[in-house]
């Protein structure tokens, strides 16, 4: 057996912390994590309430702050100056919750890391309870979840909010095949190592720490959970948008494809969806247009002119899937301003080749299986292919 598997074999039945009399007492236990962006109105009160909960632990906080505008880092370093137990982390030109959170871990030392967010919605009064039930060994990994018990919901969360964030956690459950009320949770506490091992393979990007570091473990986890009500913000804005709902998703679809296809090309594939119903939508507007032009007797349109409306068409959803790939998959290198009208010139050069592959196709089709929907799905699907592997390459 190899030196790394049996460390390994060791690492999963003995707790990470030193036990025996040999063992100096590490200075710090816990690291406390907290990724904060626009958050200066509350990072003073999350330090004061962790000192008040932890109090005669041997803890540390790293503050992981992406550059805020609002200069969140200056306000934890003002306090870190008289508070040794406070650190902080300025990333610059990086923005991403998962990321942070995972560069504060790699930045600690401690055997436990817990994450909470810096905005004060999460219960710390949990916090010592979750680093019990991990010091005891009986877990290997402690979610606060805000769905253990129905009545304890989350009075921080919109209705609307409530119902994305359920169907998120059954989706969860569904891909990690991991009984967890609430794989999405920003609250958790976890033996660093768990996150160590698997740190290169974790996505930088989007809210879905937890679940990706479950998703990614080489075993399956001993998961312990914890209820807790999720607080009304005081300070700021909550940073989660569509694009983190759809990052997420794009993840959960990775992972069920056992990681084989990537996300990109996942959400690649999601906005050629979407494409594909624009290019439908409007494949129909232009046939009823020319019908209506031409007067023609018969109900079926001609070859020439079910071309001319299926290029049309083609254009319409080049464009949509120009703009929407730009803002969604490739969000984190998105063209703006004469960047993104040269990116759409190459975009539509390269797609226009994906476009005649697609013409040809769906005309020839069209020609034997008058079916105008058939026709321009197979065009589309074959252009798609070609689409990606080129623009992956070219645009972005
Ligand atoms: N460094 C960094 N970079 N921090 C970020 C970023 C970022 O790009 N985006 C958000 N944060 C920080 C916020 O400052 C806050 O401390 C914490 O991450 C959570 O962000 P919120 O914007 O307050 O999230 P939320 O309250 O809407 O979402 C909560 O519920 C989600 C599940 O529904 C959080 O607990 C999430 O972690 C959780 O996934
Ligand atoms: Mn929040």
């Amino acid at each position: 057996m190899s030196r790394a598997s049996s460390a390994r074999e060791q690492a999963a039945v003995v707790p990470a912390e030193p036990v025996g009399q040999a063992a100096p007492a590490p200075d710090c236990i816990l690291t406390v994590i907290v990724p904060t962006f626009n958050e200066r109105a509350n990072v003073a009160r999350v330090v004061e309430r962790l000192h008040a909960v932890l109090d005669g632990l041997a803890w540390r906080v790293i503050f992981v702050d992406d550059d805020s505008p609002d200069g969140t880092a200056e306000a934890v370093k003002q306090i870190a100056a008289t508070d040794p137990r406070v650190q902080c982390i300025r990333r610059v030109r990086r923005r991403g919750l998962a990321g942070a959170v995972v560069e504060g871990v790699l930045a600690s030392a401690s055997p436990y890391v817990g994450v909470i967010d810096g905005d004060l919605q999460h219960d710390e009064t949990l916090l010592p309870k979750m680093l019990e039930v991990l010091r005891s060994g009986q877990a290997d990994l402690v979610i606060a979840s805000r769905y253990i018990d129905a009545t304890e919901v989350a009075e921080g969360l919109s209705p609307m909010r409530s119902l994305g964030s359920r169907f998120a956690n059954w989706l969860g459950r569904l891909v990690l095949r991991q009984d967890v009320s609430d794989p999405v949770s920003g609250f958790f506490m976890a033996r660093r190592e768990l996150v160590d091992r698997v740190a290169p393979r974790l996505a930088t990007e989007g809210f879905k720490i937890l679940f990706d570091l479950i998703a990614s473990q080489p075993e399956p986890l001993r998961i312990a959970e914890l209820p807790y009500s999720f607080r009304e913000r005081e300070a700021g804005g909550s940073k989660l948008d569509n694009r983190v709902v759809v990052d997420y998703l794009g993840l959960l679809l990775s992972k069920l494809s056992g990681g084989i296809v990537p996300t990109r090309a996942l959400l690649f594939g999601l906005v050629g969806g979407s494409g594909l119903v624009v290019q439908l939508v409007a494949l129909k507007a232009f046939l009823t247009i020319e019908t209506a032009l031409t007067q023609a007797q018969h109900v079926q349109a001609t070859n020439a002119q079910f071309t001319l409306a299926q290029f049309g068409a083609s254009v319409v959803a080049m464009t949509s899937n120009y703009l929407i790939n730009n803002e969604i998959t490739y969000r984190d290198r998105r063209q703006r301003g004469l960047k993104l009208l040269l990116g759409y010139m190459k975009f539509c050069a390269l797609c226009s080749i994906g476009l005649a592959a697609n013409l040809a196709v769906s005309s020839m089709i069209f020609q034997y299986v008058p079916v105008w929907w058939l026709a321009g799905v197979s065009g589309a699907l074959f252009a798609a292919l070609w689409n990606y592997v080129s623009t992956a390459a070219a645009v972005w």
